[in-house]
């Protein structure tokens, strides 16, 4: 019996991946070119002046797919959330260009962006600094429907007790206050928000970070089945492959600032290019001791570098065990290997002489980066135009940087 629902299981599995690898194909729901954002660094007691920038997102470009899961993972400081915010532009990025659903979003006004901001819809990193503490839930569910004018069939009341019950909480508890709340409810609550407005987008911000594991499936197959139920799009950041590698139909991996691979997922965990994706993949524990002892693992070592001033040439060569001169001084351009997989690094690893031979520069390859393929070839670095993906790109780039 439990064999039958075993095979039952995976055969659902296949389907849906099935589905979502053509899903893949759908209409652009989401793109990001060329994104970029730098923080200015203050200093200063009377006046404030700007010393420096943060380099929180340089240079970051993603397509998302209608109906795709893309995942995206880095460790801590690597820009996922400021990434996230300008994809629905919660924040205005310095430079590149945000695209929904055909439109350009990248500079429009508040108003313009009510309309948007309803279709795409973020879930904040942090379940409980997002949820007004002074708020019961049924407000907080509640409010944003009545500000994008969603009534609900039987009003707002009765709508916010079904989305609750949807997200697994229990109608009943509608009057009560955050705190009264669990911390997996909490990020129930955030997700039952979003879903309030009926988006078309939810980027979801380290949705089960902050959970248990076991709560963490329940929050990851509670968004499954909404993603099935709601047609919805997504984009799942992370900083640990561990949680986005049964979600996402393809994978970006960050690196200060940096797209450094994106990937189909499968594709990502069997043969990954970069080393620092290798790095990732090896911190995920494997619950057999011997094999866990048995595998190789790429280590590395130290912090990552600091943001307002970035190592030249590729970013992660002062951690990276397969560092030489070439990535010291040249940032490396993504590279198109075989299956739509991107990878930006100088010695690529897991990847075939023939691979390396055809290997291309992507579009989606930063525009700084150089035109030095790991195949030895030099292509040429596209220019900036005047607007729309890097439009002045490099131009803006030398007024905002420091000095
Ligand atoms: N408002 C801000 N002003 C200045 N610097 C900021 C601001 N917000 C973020 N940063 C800096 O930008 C960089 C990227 O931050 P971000 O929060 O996007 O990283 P993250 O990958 O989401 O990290 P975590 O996994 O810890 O959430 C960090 O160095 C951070 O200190
Ligand atoms: S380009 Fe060099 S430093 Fe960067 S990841 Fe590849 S081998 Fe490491
Ligand atoms: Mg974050």
């Amino acid at each position: 019996m439990s064999e039958e629902r075993n095979q039952g299981a995976a055969e659902t599995q296949e389907l849906r991946e099935a589905a979502r690898s053509l899903a893949g194909t759908g209409k652009p729901m989401l793109e990001a070119e060329h994104v970029q954002l730098y923080f200015p660094v203050k200093k200063g007691i009377l006046v404030d002046r700007t010393i420096g920038h943060v380099h929180a997102v340089d240079d970051c470009s993603i397509a998302l797919r209608e109906g795709e899961t893309l995942g995206i993972v880095g460790e801590s400081g690597c820009g996922k959330s400021t990434f996230a915010r300008c994809m629905v532009r919660l924040l205005e990025p310095t430079a590149g260009v945000i695209r929904f659903r055909g439109t350009d979003i990248t500079h429009l006004g508040r108003r313009k962006l009510e309309p948007i901001h309803r279709e795409a819809q973020l879930v904040f990193q942090d379940p409980v600094s997002s949820l007004n503490p002074r708020k019961r839930v049924g407000q907080i569910v509640g409010t944003p429907m009545k500000l994008h004018g969603v009534k609900g069939q039987n009003g707002v009341e009765d709508r916010v007790r079904e989305l609750l019950g949807r997200v697994g909480l229990n109608p009943e508890h509608i009057n009560r206050f955050p705190h009264e709340f669990s911390g997996g409810q909490r990020q129930r609550i955030g997700v039952a928000r979003a879903l309030a407005v009926d988006p078309r987008l939810i980027v979801l911000d380290e949705p089960v970070s902050a959970l248990d594991v076991s709560i963490q499936a329940q929050v990851i197959n509670l968004l499954d089945d909404l993603q099935d139920d709601f047609g919805l799009s997504y984009v799942f950041i992370a900083h640990d492959l561990s949680v986005v590698r049964h979600v996402s139909d393809r994978i970006g991996v960050m690196y200060l600032g940096k797209i450094v691979e994106l990937s189909p997922a499968k594709e990502l965990y069997t043969k990954p290019i970069h080393p620092y994706t290798q790095a990732l993949l090896g911190a995920i524990p494997i619950p057999d001791p011997e094999e866990n002892r048995a595998r190789e693992r790429v280590v590395v070592g130290g912090e990552p570098p600091n943001p307002v001033d970035p190592p030249t040439g590729c970013r992660f060569h002062t951690r990276c065990p397969h560092a030489t001169d070439i990535c010291k001084q040249v940032e490396p351009p993504l590279a198109e290997y075989p299956g739509g997989h991107l990878a930006a690094c100088h010695h690529p690893q897991n990847v075939t002489e023939e691979e390396v031979t055809n290997a291309g520069r992507s579009p989606l390859s930063p525009l700084v980066a150089g035109g030095l393929l790991p195949n030895g070839k030099e292509v040429p670095v596209p220019q900036a135009d005047t607007n729309g993906a890097g439009g002045g790109l490099a131009a803006r780039l030398k007024r905002i940087a420091p000095g």
